[in-house]
C-alpha cells in the first residue's frame, strides 16, 4: 500500500480548525479508495510559536519537510504581529525556497452556491488563474531610511526576470492547453509599467509560439477587474503577476460566491521540492474558535493536493463529494449565509465520500 507523508501546518486563527477538518476528509478518502493511506506529520509554526521562539518556524523548519510528498497548510496571520513578519516568516519562507513559483487558483461556481453576479451560470465561469509565486512585486527588494524624519523614504521593487517569467508562462499555456477551451488570458500592465511589464508582454509573445493549439489574448489589469464582472464567460486559464493575482484572485473567489470556499495549489513543478496546497481565507480572527469557519477551501485544496499526487480517482471523488454537500443549503456556513458549522461539514463531506458510487 502507497504511503503519503503529508505535513500539516495548521498556522493560526482558523487554520487549525480547517485543517483538522481537512485530515479527517483526507483519512476518510483513504478508507474508501483502499489503495494508498496519508500519514501526517503536523507542525505547529506560526504566530504562537513566534511568542515562543521569536520567529514562525524553526531554522532547520524547511529540512523537515523537504521529503515530505506534500503540505497541507492552513493560514499565517496574528493579531499581535505586524502581517509582514507573519507572511514573509512562514508562508513565504516555504514558497520561495521551495521554488513554488505557479501558485494555482481555480475558480468555479459549485451547486447550491450563488454568485452576486446576475445570470452567471456555473459553466460560464470556470477560471484558472495562475499567479507569479517566486518574484515581482513579491521579491522582498527594497529599503527605508531616516525613518521618522521628513526625508523618510521606502521603495518596494518589483523585480523580474526572464527565467522567472518564462517558466510561469510556460506553465499556465500548458495549463491551458489541457483545458476544454484552450484559452489564456494574460494579464499585464504594460502601459504604465514601462519596463518589466513589456518584457512580460514580449516573453507571453514568444512562449505562445511554442503553444499553437492555445489562443491567448492580452488585457490591462484595471481593464481586466472590470471583464471578470462584466464578461465573465470570455475568460478560461489567466496568468498575472504576484500581486496584480493576488487582486483578481479575491475578485475571482467572490464572484464565484465566497472567499471560504477558494483553494490554491503552490507548485513546484519540477517536483524538486514538495508543494503546498491551502485554501485562500487566510486567518479570519473575527470567527476563530467558533466552529464555524468554511472548510470547503481546505478541501478542495485537499482535491489540488491528490491531482498533484497523480491519484486522479480519489480527486474526483472528493470533488463530486464537495459538490453534494454544497448543494444541500442546510451544509452552508454563515458566510454562505447558512448556519452550518464545520463539523456539520465535514461529516456530510465524509458521509457523500463513503456513499459514492466510484
Ligand atoms: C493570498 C493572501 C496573501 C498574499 C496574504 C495573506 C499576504 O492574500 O494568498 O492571496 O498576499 O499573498
Ligand atoms: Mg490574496
Amino acid at each position: 500500500m502507497k504511503i503519503y507523508k503529508i505535513a500539516a501546518i495548521p498556522g493560526d486563527g482558523i487554520g487549525p480548525e480547517v485543517v483538522a477538518a481537512g485530515v479527517e476528509v483526507m483519512h476518510a478518502l483513504a478508507t474508501r479508495n483502499g489503495s494508498f493511506t496519508f500519514a501526517f506529520d503536523h507542525f505547529d509554526w506560526g504566530g504562537e510559536y513566534y511568542k515562543k521562539h521569536g520567529r514562525m518556524m524553526p531554522v532547520n523548519g524547511r529540512d523537515l519537510i523537504r521529503n515530505h510528498d506534500a503540505i497541507l497548510f492552513g493560514s499565517a496571520g496574528h493579531p499581535e504581529i505586524p502581517d509582514h513578519i507573519t507572511l514573509w516568516g512562514l508562508r513565504l519562507n516555504i514558497c520561495q525556497p521551495f521554488d513554488q513559483y505557479a501558485n494555482v487558483r481555480p475558480t468555479r461556481i459549485l451547486p447550491g452556491i450563488t454568485s452576486p453576479l446576475r445570470n452567471v451560470t456555473d459553466r460560464e465561469l470556470d477560471w484558472v488563474i495562475v499567479r507569479e509565486n517566486s518574484e515581482g512585486e513579491y521579491a522582498g527588494v527594497g529599503g527605508r531610511v531616516h525613518q521618522g524624519s521628513p526625508l523618510e523614504a521606502a521603495t518596494d521593487v518589483a523585480v523580474f526576470t526572464r527565467a522567472g517569467v518564462e517558466r510561469v508562462m510556460r506553465f499556465a499555456f500548458r495549463l491551458a492547453g489541457s483545458r476544454p477551451r484552450k484559452l489564456l488570458t494574460v494579464v499585464t500592465k504594460s502601459n504604465a509599467q514601462r519596463h518589466a511589464m513589456v518584457m512580460w508582454d514580449e516573453i507571453a509573445a514568444e512562449v505562445a509560439s511554442e503553444f499553437p493549439a492555445v489562443a491567448w489574448d492580452k488585457m490591462l489589469v484595471d481593464a481586466m477587474t472590470m471583464r471578470m464582472v462584466i464578461r465573465p464567460q470570455t475568460l478560461d486559464t489567466i496568468v498575472a503577476t504576484n500581486l496584480h493575482a493576488d487582486i483578481l484572485s479575491d475578485l475571482a473567489a467572490a464572484l464565484a460566491g465566497s472567499l471560504g470556499i477558494a483553494p490554491t495549489g503552490n507548485i513546484n513543478p519540477e517536483r524538486t521540492f514538495p508543494s503546498m496546497f491551502e485554501p485562500i481565507h487566510g486567518s479570519a480572527f473575527d470567527i476563530m474558535g467558533k466552529g464555524i469557519a468554511n472548510p470547503i477551501g481546505t478541501f478542495w485544496s485537499a482535491v489540488m493536493l491528490l491531482e498533484h499526487l497523480g491519484e486522479k480517482l480519489a480527486a474526483d471523488r472528493l470533488m463530486d463529494a464537495i459538490k453534494r454537500v454544497t448543494a444541500d443549503p442546510r451544509f452552508h456556513t454563515p458566510d454562505l449565509g447558512g448556519k452550518a458549522r464545520t463539523v456539520d461539514v465535514t461529516s456530510a463531506v465524509i458521509d457523500a465520500i463513503h456513499g459514492a458510487n466510484r
